[in-house]
């Protein structure tokens, strides 16, 4: 089994789509085994305590920030990170701690609308004004570059005619986000068991 820290920062309804996904058997190869977040107010960290899932939070004003969170991946012995509304940038000094075992969440078709400054409502309202047809959601990979790592799994969605960004962003979550991550993390869980880590 593959012992999973999932990262956030807000509402974590991705997060509830991972703890929904252990329950129902679509992620069988990891459990989560903590739930971190940079801000004490994240729902996320109701729904990890709900589901009976440990927690910390970590002070993001802190300079040891990366060493805290480093101890707690140490601690409980983690094998794979997810970013799931995790609205900070991990240094790379970090990232290559953790080669192949950092996935990230973003809501666009990347290499669309991805990068630094792409994040929240700002990455639908570019996709919005540039008139496009399609948009989507990428779990990928996370090393130095800001989401260009090797992608994982995509899902395309529909953009609609009168739609705003929050309603983009809404059905984004839905027929997207919330259906892939699951799905990548169980893949990327089954990749490192096969590779007997
Ligand atoms: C999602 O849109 C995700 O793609 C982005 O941040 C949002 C987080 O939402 N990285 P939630 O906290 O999972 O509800």
């Amino acid at each position: 089994m593959i012992n999973i820290a999932v990262l956030v920062s807000g509402g974590g309804t991705n997060l509830q789509a991972l703890i929904d996904a252990t329950k129902s058997g679509i992620i069988s190869s990891g459990k989560i085994r903590l739930v971190i977040s940079s801000s004490s107010n994240a729902y996320a960290l109701t729904r990890a305590k709900n589901a009976n899932i440990d927690t910390a939070v970590v002070r993001y004003k802190s300079a040891n920030v990366e060493q805290d969170i480093l101890k707690l991946l140490q601690e409980y012995s983690i094998d794979l990170i997810v970013l799931a509304g995790f609205i900070h940038i991990l240094s790379a000094d970090f990232v290559s701690r953790y080669p192949k075992r950092i996935i990230n969440i973003h809501p666009s078709l990347i290499p669309k609308f991805c990068g630094d400054g792409f994040y929240g409502l700002r990455v639908h309202q570019a996709v919005l004004d540039n008139h496009e047809e399609f948009s989507g959601a990428t779990v990928h990979y996370v090393n130095q570059i800001t989401d260009g790592g090797e992608i994982i799994m995509s899902k395309i969605v529909p953009v609609c005619v009168n739609d705003t960004a929050e309603i983009l962003q809404q059905r984004i979550m839905e027929q997207a986000e919330w259906i892939i991550l699951p799905e990548a993390t169980e893949q990327v869980c089954k990749l490192l068991l096969n590779k007997g880590e």
